[in-house]
């Protein structure tokens, strides 16, 4: 396919054209936040929570949403449209805007708004019968985990440990307790208990982490939100990621060492299931919905 389209700040461009000034508090103070939204065959999964999850973030930096939410659904669809991937998902961006440089917030920058798609690969087969490696390291990012902040640095280098050990992810805890993977996560399995640990300002609220729960508890699956120690993690029965480009893995190899048996175990196996029926339950239920109208900015 030719270039793929981007949205700038009311305009659709080729991305490879698409380009904002460097004065952008994002380039220079990675002054904003940003949402990844899985969509399958036209149908967003769980838009109306990340939507709700943008605005959180926006309000806990201080930047006035500059769309209300259908306009927000109707910009990707429109998105969406622009492209033939049949899965795919998109990235949105909102930062505080251009301005002269100075760390306090300025009287009249206006947000800039970008949002890109690009083709969703869901895990091979592999992955998902195989399970994934992944290693461990201390949480030294921000207090404030919570926010979708695009300052990822932190996340960026805390990935980077697992790549350069020819793993997928890097678990990480903080005074002894896990807190989530650099771009995902994390559940434990002990015995046949699934364990969460809480949301707080040291993980971000993944929309992933709450619809396992939410199909745990539907199923009657035993689960429980607590903090989960260092060490629970590391003789943990089963270990997952969750996110929403990798939907539910199995860690099967934690540095180096098997997890439990070394293979995805049967709670894995269940989970794997329920969110697949939500996915296709989530996509019929597009289907059947008339497509959205909406203001185009
Ligand atoms: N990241 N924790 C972190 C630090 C993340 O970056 C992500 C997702 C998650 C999972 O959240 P969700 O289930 O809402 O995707 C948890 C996205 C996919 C990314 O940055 O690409």
């Amino acid at each position: 396919m030719s270039d793929p389209t981007a949205y700038l700040n009311g305009a659709w461009v080729p991305l490879a054209e698409a380009r904002v000034p460097v004065l952008d508090r994002g380039f220079i103070f990675g002054d904003g936040v940003y949402e990844v939204i899985p969509v399958y065959a036209g149908t967003p999964l769980r838009l109306r929570e990340h939507l709700t999850r943008l605005q959180t973030s926006l309000d806990a930096i201080r930047i006035a949403n500059p769309h209300p939410a259908a306009d927000w659904e109707a910009l990707l669809h429109d998105l969406v449209d622009r492209h033939p991937w049949p899965d795919q998902y998109v990235y949105l961006q909102v930062t505080r805007g251009v301005a002269k440089r100075d760390h306090a917030f300025p009287k009249d920058a206006v947000p800039t708004v970008f949002m890109m798609s690009s083709p969703l690969a869901t895990p091979p087969r592999e992955e998902i019968e195989r399970g994934v490696a992944a290693v461990t390291a201390t949480d030294y990012r921000w207090g404030r985990c919570d926010i979708k902040s695009i300052a990822l640095l932190g996340n960026v280098l805390l990935r980077q440990v697992a790549v350069d050990a020819g793993a997928m992810e890097t678990v990480m805890f903080r005074d002894g307790l896990l807190t989530e993977g650099a771009a995902s996560n994390i559940f434990a399995v002990t015995g046949d208990l699934l364990l969460a640990p809480p949301k707080s300002h040291l993980i971000l609220p993944g929309i992933t982490y709450d619809l396992v729960l939410e199909l745990a508890a539907a199923s009657g699956l035993p689960h429980r939100v607590r903090e989960v120690t260092e060490r629970e993690t590391l003789t943990a029965s089963e270990l997952w990621l969750t996110s929403s480009t990798k939907e539910v893995l199995a860690i099967t190899t934690l540095n180096g060492r098997p997890v439990g048996t070394g293979k995805p175990g049967p709670v894995y196996r269940r989970m794997h299931a329920l969110y697949q029926e939500f996915k296709a339950a989530s996509v019929a239920a597009g289907r059947a919905r008339p497509p959205p109208v909406g203001a185009h900015a």
